[in-house]
């Protein structure tokens, strides 16, 4: 089997293109693990029916024209976006020995073969930087001058304070935390002035076996990309990240267009088990909303589906709940923050205030048990709750999305529910690092009333 879970000829077929033809530029997206095709739909709904991608786990590989760059940068499923500017094809030493010949091919090939030029000039327009790609030596030796000088008096100051601080040792434990959260990842490249050098760096993600640490390919590339170019290296507030991508002997340079993840798009008030936007976006997505359906997300934690669904499906009805009240205010707050309208009510999603099959489509993130919920709970729970799905869901046409991590609480569940539903399809999907599971149901034409929940025998494991 391959290490690689792309495949290395189509995507070496997409940035032959890419390379041919100026007005055509390779883009990677990554996505949340599992939802690769919802993202892939979406770009041919947005970009082009036909369009060909290159799939492969959490990432998204296509070439579009130019003029469709701005459509890409709106697309609601995709985390990241990068501009793929460079393959290319090493042949590596077997062993461990040949660490350093085979880092000698990492410096070759950025000077003999590396050129960036179509890639960085896309980079710029796409993120409005308005500084220098390629400055001269005297501009970077200037620059370079006034970085030192610039962190010199930071130090110093930083030095000051702290000798200023340090009699206070307990508040100084305190404050920790927040200056670990302040510090910067990197700077918008739209926010640089003119005379600008460009601030850069290096990271290398690797599968396969090596005679060496991906830190060391970071180090090496980094290093002669900035003999070539005359940029200044800065780990913290770059303007550029270059990601290689080393799978085996394959490589491929991105550089990255978005200055923050998408994913961050909607919440300001984050909770223990708020869900990512653009993940929010793929379950909906799942449903299949249409204009003027009604949206239920029955457990919605600090509002981020509801929300999602506001801003994505604005020609659909949104309303939500949670049973408890902190969720409800948080839920509240982060919708004002946004200006989106959705309606929200603190109610037990077990018994629903509504009329039977009233509902288009419910699209929830369920307690799991880990950071929300015990397992236990979650055994009654999904069962009452799956039953009164069953009751509000619109009969023959509704559609359900729900996500838990709690597969054998849903199978119970649904087995429980029995003819009331039937199961669409399943997506496994890795949500900050914990393994979920996506069930997309159909809400049958079996009529509540005429449904007897079937009663299933619990097996229990005799005590040892
Ligand atoms: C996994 S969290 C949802 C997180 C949410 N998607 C977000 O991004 O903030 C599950 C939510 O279900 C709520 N919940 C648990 N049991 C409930 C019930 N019986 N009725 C309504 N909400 C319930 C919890 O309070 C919790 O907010």
């Amino acid at each position: 089997m391959s290490v690689s879970d792309l495949n290395e000829s189509s995507i070496s077929d997409l940035f032959e293109e890419h390379m041919k033809n100026p007005n055509i530029l390779m883009i990677g997206t990554t996505v949340a693990t599992g939802f690769e095709w919802e993202a892939i739909d979406e770009c041919r709904e947005k970009l082009q029916k036909h369009l060909r991608v290159v799939k492969g786990r959490g990432k998204v590989y296509f070439n579009i024209d130019w003029d469709q760059f701005a459509k890409v940068q709106e697309m609601r499923s995709i985390d990241n976006i990068y501009i793929v500017a460079d393959t290319a094809r090493y042949s590596f030493g077997q062993s461990k020995e040949s660490k350093k010949a085979d880092l000698e091919l990492f410096v070759d090939s950025v000077n003999k073969s590396t050129n960036l030029s179509k890639g960085l000039d896309a980079w710029k327009r796409a993120t409005n930087f308005k500084g220098k790609l390629y400055p001269t030596i005297e501009e970077y030796n200037v620059a370079k001058e006034q970085a030192l000088a610039a962190k010199t008096e930071v130090s110093e100051i930083d030095n000051e304070k702290k000798e200023e601080e340090e009699p206070k040792s307990e508040s100084k434990e305190k404050d920790a935390p927040d200056a670990r959260k302040k510090k910067k990842r990197g700077q918008d490249p739209s926010e640089s002035k003119e005379d600008d050098i460009l601030k850069y760096r290096v990271t290398c993600e690797r599968t396969g076996e090596h005679s060496f640490e991906s830190n060391d390919v970071a180090k090496v590339v980094g290093g002669e990309l900035q003999e070539k170019y005359h940029w200044i290296v800065d780990l913290c507030t770059y303007h550029l990240e270059i990601v290689c991508k080393l799978m085996q002997n394959f490589m491929l340079t991105h550089l990255r267009v978005t200055h923050e993840s998408k994913h961050r798009r909607n919440i300001e008030n984050f909770g223990p088990t708020t869900l990512r936007s653009t993940i929010c976006y793929n379950l909906l997505r799942l449903a299949h909303p249409k204009p003027g359906d009604l949206i239920v997300d029955p457990m919605c934690g600090g509002g981020s589906i509801p929300i999602e669904a506001a801003l994505a499906y604005p020609q659909s009805h949104v309303l939500c709940g949670d049973n408890h009240p902190k969720a409800v205010n948080r839920a509240q707050s982060n919708a004002s923050v946004v200006g989106c309208e959705v309606g929200l009510v603190q109610w037990n999603a077990s018994k629903l205030p509504f009329k039977d099959s009233f509902v288009d489509i419910i699209v929830t993130d369920m307690p799991f048990g880990k950071r929300s919920g015990t397992k236990s709970d979650n055994r009654v729970l999904y069962k009452q709750f799956l039953l009164e799905l069953g009751r509000v869901v619109k009969l023959s046409s509704g559609r359900i999305v729900l996500l838990t991590y709690d597969r054998n609480s849903f199978k119970q569940a649904l087995q429980t529910a029995g003819d009331l539903f039937w199961v669409k399809k399943t997506v496994g999907a890795n949500i900050g690092g914990l393994q979920a599971v996506v069930y997309v149901l159909s809400r049958t034409h079996v009529s509540h009333h005429d449904f007897k929940p079937r009663v299933v025998k619990q097996y229990n494991r005799p005590k040892a």
